[in-house]
């Protein structure tokens, strides 16, 4: 089923599981859900786009029946190579949006028709040290952008202000009713600001599950991004 349209203006908290207890997954996703979550980030990487290694469609399976039987839904973000070869499997697997980067995509524009032929929400990611210039053509045709605040391959990075700054520039150029995900290093002393800066999607990854308590972690970050 596609993302309502209002989703992509709604804000929302994205708990990245990059940073959860794998032991227990299912369990973690239910905590930080009964928080009031409805939207889960999962970080695809390859060993090749980025140093680290993570999970694959099997997995994003496993977790997107867990959401989608609490009415939520999955990004899945993919910092691997040639994405466009897997796109189909993870959407198969139940990945209701899906994010390409811009340095990994030689055939962006294909990459994002297909993810929309799929009938998946379909957005463009770009590190903290590409030129926007890179994505300005694609901007008309997608339906997130996701902003990196962090190299990509590690959680409980230091947020790049000089990433941040692209948030606000995006806003000036993009169409209404684009999300601006926006990923890493994203914790309670900074989450207002990247609001503020015009984000509407906030991923965190060990800011939620890094600490003893991640439903109350949850519930504090989503209270600061109301304002
Ligand atoms: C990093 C990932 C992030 C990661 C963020 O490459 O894309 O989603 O989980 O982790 P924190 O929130 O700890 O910076
Ligand atoms: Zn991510």
């Amino acid at each position: 089923m596609p993302i309502p349209p209002s989703v992509y203006e709604e804000l929302h908290l994205l708990p990245s599981i990059l940073s959860a207890d794998f032991s227990r997954l299912g369990e973690q996703i239910a905590v930080v859900m009964d928080a009031g979550v409805s939207m889960i980030h999962v970080d695809v990487m390859d060993g090749h786009f980025v140093p680290n290694i993570t999970v694959g469609p099997l997995v994003v399976e496993a977790v997107a029946a867990l959401v989608h039987a609490r009415g939520g839904l999955i990004s899945v973000h993919l910092m691997i190579e040639q994405p466009e070869e897997y796109l189909e499997a993870f959407v198969e697997a139940g990945a209701d949006a899906v994010s390409v980067h811009v340095e990994a995509c030689s055939h962006l524009h294909h990459a994002i028709q297909a993810l929309k032929a799929l009938g998946a929400g379909a957005g463009v990611a770009i590190n903290p040290g590409t030129d926007l210039a890179r994505i300005e053509d694609i901007l008309t045709s997608v339906d997130y952008v996701l902003v990196m605040t962090v190299n990509p391959g590690f959680g409980g990075q230091r947020l790049i202000a000089s990433a941040l700054a692209n948030v606000p520039r995006l806003r000036r150029i993009l169409p209404a009713g684009v999300a601006i995900e926006v990923d890493g290093g994203v914790h309670e002393d900074n989450i207002r600001r990247v609001v503020e800066a015009g984000a509407n999607w906030l991923v965190a990854g060990s800011a939620v599950f890094g600490g003893a308590d991640p439903g109350a972690e949850a519930r504090r970050l989503q209270e600061l991004i109301r304002g």
